[in-house]
């Protein structure tokens, strides 16, 4: 067998990052689906070009639903007005994903604020105080001046923290007219700030709804536009109805539009599933993307997303599915709660976890049956057990439950050894 050559084969894709999912990779130029919110951030933004301060402004919705792209659009156009007009604005984007609290948040604003003065490679403050950390970022904002846009992406990771959106709205620092902009997809974090917080950041607030499976084709449709060949839209009218494919089937892009619409319209996940479909075609050397193709990347998608779900349980969540794994290299047969209670707690005493109440595990079972790792079997009559299977294979499980050396490895490994002396 000879290894595949690099350069030599015909393919599908004119431009591949077009349908990349990632929003680093690409971002789109306009967002014609958005257009009413687009508009309101515009309205929010708009004071900065006449010299007063603009909104603060909360931005929220569900996951995929254009909300990093559709601000990110808007402060770069505000930007660009900005440049011409000889206007002293600068723009911070933080994602605040992975830094659990205010101090997280402050230290890499203090590096970003740095960056914009003194170019990258700042690093990161460490050793002070919180309160040290915010009168570093209010010094840093009075060296730059004029008008300042912060804009603090899924600011839900700071949990109970809100320090810094209490005080940086009233830092008030000299000479600059300072704007923030929350985003998050936690419908319960905006709700539960605090009421002074909620009225001070959310001085303005733009609601992203999901979209719909027709707003869905339609996007999916300019991003193949542009990154297929032989697909263009017929009269330069960009939407799905008129688009034309040599290399799609009329089938591909409503299946995963609808797909992508059945859980919260997410425009990232119906993206993804395309381009993993249009990779499969053209991987295997395909000229035609096709429905087939689309229902495969669902299933590898889905199996993918368990699979790291599964790596990534918390422990007691990954000791229950290990106690249930145990029973399940014994018998594909439904197991009743109570001998997976016995085998959690021997698991728990093994690992020297603290153990919950039954009541408790049995709430970690049904979370795990929620995310599709298990099955889960309702008992029927007066007191009978729910019953719970893998939803995945048992190799699924086991290759996925820590390795050896990590936490809670060495349970992972009897199973996996009770496992091999079973049958083969
Ligand atoms: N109307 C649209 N047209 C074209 N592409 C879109 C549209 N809306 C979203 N996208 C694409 O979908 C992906 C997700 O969008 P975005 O990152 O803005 O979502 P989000 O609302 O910020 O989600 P999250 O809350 O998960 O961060 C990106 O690749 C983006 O380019
Ligand atoms: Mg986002």
């Amino acid at each position: 067998m000879t290894m595949k050559s690099f350069g030599d084969e015909d393919t599908i894709f004119e431009d591949m990052d077009v349908l990349n999912p990632n929003e680093q990779t690409y971002q789109p130029e306009a967002l014609p689906e958005r257009e009413v919110e687009l508009d309101q951030i515009h309205s929010a933004l708009r004071p900065a070009t006449m010299g007063s301060t603009p909104l603060n402004l909360i931005v929220y919705g569900q996951s995929g639903q254009g909300k990093t792209v559709g601000i990110r659009l808007k402060t770069n156009q505000l930007q660009e007005y900005a440049n011409e007009a000889d206007m002293d604005l600068t723009v911070v984007h933080v994602r605040c994903k992975g830094m659990g609290s205010s101090y997280h948040v402050l230290t890499n604003l203090v590096k970003r604020l740095r960056e914009k003065r003194f170019g990258p490679g700042e690093e990161l403050p460490s050793g002070h105080q919180r309160k040290t950390l915010l009168n570093m970022v209010i010094q840093n904002l009075e060296e730059i001046e004029g008008t300042i846009i912060i804009v603090l992406d899924e600011i839900d990771a700071i949990g109970d923290d809100d320090y810094i959106l209490y005080e940086l709205p009233r830092s008030n620092p000299d000479g600059v007219r300072l704007s923030l902009i929350g985003i998050t997809n936690d419908l319960q974090f905006r709700e539960n700030l605090d009421a002074d917080v909620r009225s001070s950041l959310g001085e303005d607030e733009v609601r992203f709804e999901p979209y719909d499976a027709n707003q869905l084709r339609d996007i999916l449709a300019r991003r193949a536009a542009g990154a297929l060949r032989d697909t263009s839209f017929n009269d330069g009218i960009e939407d799905y109805r008129h688009l034309q494919s040599g290399v799609l089937t009329d089938d591909t892009i409503p299946l995963a539009a609808a797909l992508g619409a059945q859980d919260t319209g997410d425009a990232r996940a119906a993206i993804r599933l395309l381009f993993r479909a249009a990779r499969f075609a053209d991987d295997a050397g395909e000229t035609i993307v096709t429905e087939d193709h689309v229902r495969k990347a669902r299933d590898f998608l889905e199996t993918k997303a368990i699979e790291s779900g599964i790596q990534t349980l918390p422990n007691q969540r990954m000791l229950a599915l290990m106690a249930v794994t145990f029973h399940a290299v014994n018998s594909d047969a439904p197991v009743s709660t109570t001998p997976i209670y016995t085998q959690y707690k021997s698991f728990c005493e093994y690992e020297n976890v603290n153990i919950l109440s039954n009541r408790r595990f049995r709430d970690r079972l049904n979370d795990l049956a929620d995310t599709n790792i298990l099955n889960k079997q309702q008992g029927r009559g007066r007191g009978e057990e729910n019953k719970y299977t893998l939803a995945v294979d048992l190799e699924t499980a086991l290759e996925n439950l820590p390795k050896e050396s990590a936490r809670l490895g060495d349970v992972a490994e009897i199973l996996r050894e009770k496992d091999s002396a079973q049958t083969r």
